[in-house]
């Protein structure tokens, strides 16, 4: 049966129920607590990982390994690296100089329970455990195979990726920018780092052919549906749903498509994207079918 656009089946939720059990295992051994002195920063790293999340992008990264049969445990150490980095950039998004959240899947921001300078070091720390994790032979033995990973996860998260975005992102505050720059942004901050997720199993996997670019463009359109949905969501949703402070982008001013367009144009964006997104998977014929639920899960998520 063809998946519906409005519910999550029980094969996608038992599959997304997985991804968070394996992935809070991977994390929990990569990032152990200690007894030093600087144990704080520990903490800090694993309050800021391990309470919980969607694990949006270690869902992508382990199924898409999937369709090039990767071992698991190289592509749960590769989903874990990608979330470091996606942890490590929320922590900082909410600190007072940027979003100045208190509220982050239901529990304190990492500047709230501890400080802001802990804060700004364990998102550091994270952002560089990430790398080490991906340079590591465990990963894959192939050193050509981690170079790739490395400088992939490096171009998604950096001044051409992520941090440029969030950068256009706090300019947007002040700004008025038209509907090509705010596809810009959305598609730096959030869709370059969901790339990355889709296209390394194929990098595990050693494809260079039609098949990575599918995913590639599967996950630009999504990430980018990915990030309206959490637009209009911050203006519509409830902090006991989402488990983070919602009106911020509204209160700042901030230029987004749900702010340029309407809630309602921004929806039908949305689901516009979503339907591009499923349509770049037909070269893997039905192999790729949870990924397709996934897409249509991404809007009508309500967290
Ligand atoms: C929130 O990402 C930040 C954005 C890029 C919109 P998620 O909605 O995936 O947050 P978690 O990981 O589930 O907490
Ligand atoms: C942040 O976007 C995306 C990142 C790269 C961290 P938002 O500021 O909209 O994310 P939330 O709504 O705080 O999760
Ligand atoms: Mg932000
Ligand atoms: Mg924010
Ligand atoms: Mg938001």
């Amino acid at each position: 049966m063809a998946p519906s656009p409005r519910d999550a089946s029980p094969k996608l939720q038992d599959a997304m129920d997985d991804t968070v059990a394996a992935i809070n295992r991977t994390i929990d051994r990569l990032l152990p607590n200690t007894d030093l002195a600087e144990n704080q920063l520990y903490d800090a790293m694993r309050h800021g990982t391990l309470n919980g999340g969607k694990r949006l992008r270690p869902f992508l990264a382990i199924q898409s390994a999937k369709l090039f049969n990767v071992d698991t445990n190289r592509s749960r150490r590769v989903a874990a690296a990608i979330e470091f980095v996606h942890c490590y950039s929320l922590i900082h998004d909410d600190l007072p100089a940027m979003d100045d959240a208190s509220l982050r899947r239901g529990h304190p921001t990492v500047h709230k329970q501890y400080d802001d300078a802990t804060a700004i070091l364990a998102g550091d720390a994270l952002l560089t455990l990430a790398f080490e994790v991906l340079s590591e032979n465990e990963t894959h033995e192939d050193p050509r195979v981690r170079c790739e990973l490395i400088r992939s996860l490096a171009q998604a998260s950096g001044g051409h990726g992520m941090v440029g975005g969030q950068m256009l992102d706090l300019i947007a505050e002040n700004k008025e920018f038209d509907l090509g720059t705010i596809s810009r942004l959305q598609r730096m901050k959030t869709g370059k780092l969901m790339a990355f997720a889709c296209e390394s199993g194929a990098i595990l996997g050693r494809s260079d052919g039609p098949h990575r670019r599918a995913l590639c463009n599967y996950a630009h359109d999504l990430g980018l549906a990915f990030q309206v949905t959490d637009d209009i969501l911050d203006i519509e949703a409830d902090p006991q749903d989402t488990g983070k402070d919602t009106g911020k982008d509204e209160a700042a001013g901030k230029a987004t498509f749900v702010s340029t367009m309407g809630k309602e144009q921004a929806r039908e964006r949305a689901e516009m994207l979503v339907n591009q997104a499923v349509r770049h998977l037909h070269v893997f014929e039905n192999r790729a079918d949870i990924l397709k639920e996934l897409a249509y899960y991404v809007l009508q998520r309500r967290a």
